[in-house]
């Protein structure tokens, strides 16, 4: 089966939900802030005396999910350009927002979060807004390596992650199970398997960009935060990297149990790179529609989530338990459509164990990747 038919965050609003468990991309997203900030300074006030001051300003956050998150960088975004606004003096634009994920998101769940959405906007100090913003929110099931948007309609594209599975490690061919052992990237990967996840981040990026620049005005910005890693070595200990080796093993100790076979391990390829920014200052070179504005590296600890509040249940979980939560949230779909729904209970507790010694010993962190790029103007 292809990924974007069974990548999705968790749905609902349960235990094991994404809702419920992505708190520290909520941290993420307020490390963007100042850039964010920056882009918008640019798109309304980078001309002289206000003249060109876009009225209709386009903005896109493709892979909204579903959750808390879901309208956090919009939000922002109308912060920050009413704050600009009366800054410059400048009326407040009209604003068209596009939210845009993959089918299996819980897209129900926006549509019912946005009547106190609108509340809240209305209550903000900001009140203007909601009298004189036109929102149109515009909801696409896409694939955000496909055209999602009309021509040159973009001011702004806010994107959180990207996934891919390079074609050669795909199921039932030859590479699939070159991987012994493991689900993505390790030290004890062969080169054929390396390769083929550099090349194909190379190229989905490159198609990712190439997608995005016909929809973006000349001059227009895009943001895109990332997990990716700070060495050039991809087989490092770094960012994610351990992660995904802690679930293979968590699986193998399933293995030893009966409940999971090892070829099963095998011929499992994670849908996810994580980038140092050098690859990324290639392929956007490469692609040529897009200068780098800057590229920023941050370190978020694995647990900067867990919860220390005595009243809140989750304090009754291990910080390691608390960490695989968050990590189920997110690859759930994609590891059960393989293993099965059956195991996800005692592999995350499994995992949950192994975080918990591995943070006991070293300093867990992961990469975040802040890229701010402008559409060339020719
Ligand atoms: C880690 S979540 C971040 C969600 C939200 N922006 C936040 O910060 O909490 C990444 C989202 O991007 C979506 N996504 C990843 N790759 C995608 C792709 N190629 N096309 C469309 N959506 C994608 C996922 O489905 C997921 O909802």
């Amino acid at each position: 089966m292809e990924v974007r038919q069974v990548l999705h965050m968790n749905n609902g609003e349960g235990e094991t939900s994404y809702a419920k468990n992505s708190n520290i991309q909520r941290k993420i997203i307020s490390m963007t802030n100042s850039r964010l900030k920056k882009a918008i300074l640019n798109i309304m006030c980078n001309n002289n005396n206000n003249k060109n001051v876009p009225e209709s300003i386009g903005v896109a956050d493709l892979g909204c999910s579903s959750g808390p998150n879901t309208l956090m960088v919009v939000s922002e975004i109308i912060d920050i350009i009413d704050e600009t606004s009366r800054k410059s003096g400048i009326s407040f634009p009209e604003l068209r927002i596009s939210l845009n994920d993959l089918p299996g998101n819980d897209f129900n769940d926006i549509f019912r979060s946005l009547p106190s959405f609108f509340i809240k906007l209305k209550k903000k100090k900001v009140q203007k807004i909601a009298m004189l913003l036109e929102f149109l929110v515009h909801f696409m099931e896409g694939f955000f390596h496909k055209r999602a948007c009309i021509l040159f309609t973009l001011h702004l594209v806010y994107i959180g992650s990207l996934r891919s599975v390079p074609l050669g490690l795909g199921t039932n061919n030859v590479m699939s199970s070159l991987n012994k052992g493991k689900l993505y990237i390790s030290h004890t990967s062969p080169s054929d398997v390396i390769n083929a996840y550099v090349s194909q981040f190379q190229n989905d990026f490159s198609t990712f960009l190439r997608s995005r620049s016909p929809e973006i005005v000349p001059g227009g910005r895009m943001l895109l935060s990332l997990m990716g890693r700070s060495s050039i070595d991809p087989t490092i200990e770094d960012g994610c990297y351990y992660q995904w080796e802690l679930l293979a093993n968590a699986l193998s100790n399933l293995v030893s149990k009966d409940q999971v076979e090892e070829e099963k391990i095998d011929s499992f390829n994670a849908p996810y790179y994580a980038p140092c920014p050098e690859e990324v200052k290639i392929a956007v070179e490469n692609e040529g529609s897009f200068m780098i504005d800057r590229i920023e590296t941050f370190e978020i600890e694995w647990d900067a989530s867990v919860s220390s509040n005595s009243s809140d249940e989750k304090i009754l979980l291990s910080t390691g338990q608390q960490v695989a939560k968050t990590i189920r949230a997110v690859v759930e779909s994609m590891v059960e459509n393989h293993f099965g729904n059956e195991i996800m209970d005692d592999l995350f507790s499994v995992y949950g164990d192994l975080v918990d010694d591995y943070i006991y010993k070293k300093r867990a962190v992961y990469v975040n990747l802040v890229v701010s790029l402008k559409r060339k103007e020719y």
